[in-house]
């Protein structure tokens, strides 16, 4: 009975426990630390914070008791703009794409909020790793200047792509008094609806260095939860030294945070073997297994427990004790074992203090990686600097660009095989050429998704003269080079392993959204907009091209801008069918019976048309609706039928 009684108590425990998980795995930095009555310092929730999370915007600072947490001005404001529903859209632009129907990688040229808004619901959960090198703060760069009642009203006029009735957009100073506090309320809201898209064994790669590092440190605490914080990793970026009145500062920080560490445990990838790595396993007693190398088995006394602490007998009688402060690494009867299957070396003459043999081919081939990432593995600014001046004859068109290598180095360690890597800071777009030269090593290409904004460029500069007005412009003319560079390579790869689908990338940009009613409603939900929409006949925007349309739809039904379109001919009239044929999407301006007919019996799982195409025939639209609805398909499976 008592028994019983334990194991209840316990199972109600674990599964309070469970659901404590499971909520913070959904919002880990609703989790702090707080004093309970006798002082001890317990981890609990933060109600008001979940509140502001869950889209109640109480006032968390009303009435608070002191906690352990990070706050500054405007970081309410921060879950308003993550929650404020967007009115952009993303439009392609073929013109300036490479092989645009193949490829399955993406330039998004906008600011990144509204575009990783955008991209919430096709790309959630999908993204393997993600690489960001925001502004450092330095002061000298553009901050975006977030505004959530009117983020795309701001992106408009700051890309010149309507009237910017006066607005300053300058860089963010010290003097303004606000320097710290604005950079958080940009960084915040990107870095929450980017783990969004991370993957369960996902990683985000960010480099920082001593002007934000510690406030990127602690938001990410929250954002990620404390528990996912993987490394800082430590990038030797200069080898020289700089002329500077205190230190010169040869390095940079990358934090590094994974959706859930124990899962990107699992699955990151080690370091390939060096030559020289490689070099250190010789076989000078001809062991049968192969090459090894000796490693220490002594290990520090504090961590020993009794049985680790004994002599050992070399082959030649020499008595070896563990040298002061340490004890052995295995107990007497382990090394015994060990020593029996030849696995223990006392040097050539039997006599040294005793190693243990690893043998190569035992071994999970390749190198841990480490916390210090050196100039020779992974490069440094001046080496990336020279790398894009040789792609560009000699022009330097980006001041601050990172090595092409250590973005390798991270979609290598992160396993990104046949995975989409994401950059929202792209610059001059290292991570598209770290992923096609990646691609190349692999069987299945590494897909990669890069977010620019159209940063003016300074018309009195070599690069405005060489041609180019914004970092976007630079960004994707150095991927188009890159592709040029390497074809006859890649093209021989290509035969080889069939893949060719890293060859292109597709160019998209943000605009406003093709639907009139969702250019101007901020605070109203699409829903809402879509239930208005039965009101209103005209509501495409008629300058407005089909694929444009077709792309908005595409996103806001779930689908990645990469899927596969293919146009076919069904009850006389153009379709699109997406996805195999799960989502068929018809832009008509005319819709007859036997196209309802015609779609119901392609039972496709989504069927979304123009509210134009009933030419305000409500006989029609409610016959379609029965039509989709008695449909035999249906009653496995809901078929969605919508309007737009
Ligand atoms: C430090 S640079 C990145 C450099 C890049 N890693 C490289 O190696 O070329 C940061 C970039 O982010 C861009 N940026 C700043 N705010 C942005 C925003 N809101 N949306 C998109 N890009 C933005 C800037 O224009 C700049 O090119």
């Amino acid at each position: 009975m008592s028994d019983q009684s334990i194991k209840m108590n316990g199972e109600t425990l674990d599964i309070a426990e469970q659901r404590r998980d499971e909520l913070k795995q959904l919002f880990p930095g609703v989790f702090t630390e707080t004093t309970d009555a006798e002082g001890n310092v317990v981890e609990t929730v933060d109600f008001e914070r979940l509140k502001a999370e869950v889209g109640t915007f109480t006032d968390v600072y009303e009435g608070r008791r002191e906690r352990y947490g990070m706050d500054w001005p405007g970081k309410r404001d921060c879950m308003k703009l993550i929650q404020e529903p967007t009115r952009a859209t993303l439009k392609p632009c073929r013109a300036e794409s490479v092989d645009f129907d193949n490829t399955k990688n993406l330039f998004i040229e906008g600011d990144n909020l509204e575009v990783l808004k955008l991209l919430q619901k096709s790309y959630y959960g999908k993204v393997k790793m993600i690489y960001i090198d925001p502004p450092y703060n330095t002061g000298k760069e553009f901050i975006y200047p977030d505004n959530y009642s009117e983020s795309l009203d701001t992106y408009l006029a700051y890309a010149g792509l309507v009237d910017d009735e006066g607005k300053k957009f300058s860089t963010n100073t010290e003097t303004e008094g606000r320097f710290h506090t604005k950079w958080l309320n940009m960084m915040h809201p990107r870095l929450y609806l980017a783990r969004n898209l991370l993957k369960d064994d996902g990683v985000i790669f960010i480099s920082i260095d001593d002007n934000e590092q510690e406030n990127l440190r602690r938001i990410c605490d929250e954002i990620f939860g404390e528990e996912n914080f993987v490394s800082s990793f430590v990038w030797e970026k200069r080898k020289t030294r700089e002329n500077r009145k205190s230190f010169s500062v040869n390095h940079d920080h990358i934090l590094c945070y994974a959706k859930t560490k124990s899962l990107f445990e699992e699955t990151r990838k080690l370091l390939p073997l060096t030559e020289e790595a490689r070099a250190r396993y010789t076989n000078p007693d001809k062991d049968r297994r192969g090459d090894w190398q000796s490693v220490a088995i002594t290990a520090q006394s504090g961590h020993g427990t009794k049985s680790q602490f004994y002599t050992i007998e070399t082959p030649n009688g020499r008595l070896v004790d563990p040298p002061s402060g340490n004890c052995w690494r295995f107990t007497e009867k382990k090394l015994k074992s060990l020593i029996e299957d030849d696995r223990i070396w006392f040097g050539e003459a039997g006599g040294n203090v005793p190693r243990q043999k690893v043998f190569l081919d035992e071994m999970e081939s390749g190198l841990t990686p480490h916390t210090l990432w050196s100039a020779d593995e992974v490069g440094t600014t001046d080496s990336a600097k020279r790398e894009l001046n040789a792609l560009f004859d000699s022009v330097t068109v980006f001041d601050t660009p990172k090595p092409v290598k250590l973005l390798e180095r991270m979609i290598h360690i992160a396993n990104c095989e046949g995975e989409i890597v994401l950059d929202f800071f792209a610059g001059s777009c290292p991570l598209a050429e770290a992923a096609f030269k990646q691609s190349a090593l692999l069987d299945k290409p590494v897909k990669y998704i890069v977010v620019q904004l159209p940063e003016k460029i300074p018309e009195e500069s070599e690069v405005f003269d060489a041609g180019f007005s914004t970092i976007a412009e630079v960004g994707k003319d150095r991927i188009r080079r890159v592709l040029n560079v390497d074809s006859e390579g890649q093209a021989e790869l290509d035969l080889k392993r069939g893949n060719n689908l890293c060859r292109g990338f597709k160019v998209f940009k943000l605009g406003q959204s093709n639907f009139i009613q969702w250019h101007g409603m901020p605070g109203v939900s699409e829903e809402q907009v879509i239930d208005q929409l039965e009101l209103h006949i005209q509501h495409v925007d008629e300058t407005a091209k089909q694929e444009e349309i077709l792309y908005e739809l595409l996103l806001k039904a779930g689908f990645g801008l990469d899927v596969e379109i293919i146009e076919i001919e069904l009850g006389g009239k153009i379709v699109f069918s997406i996805s195999e044929g799960a989502l068929i999407i018809c832009l008509e301006d005319e819709l007859t019976p036997e196209l309802i007919d015609a779609i119901a019996d392609a039972e496709p799982m989504q069927f979304i048309c123009l509210d134009k195409g009933f030419k305000g025939n409500d006989q029609l639209k409610a016959n379609a609706i029965q039509t989709f609805k008695s449909h035999p398909q249906s009653r496995d499976s809901e078929l969605v039928f919508k309007v737009v």
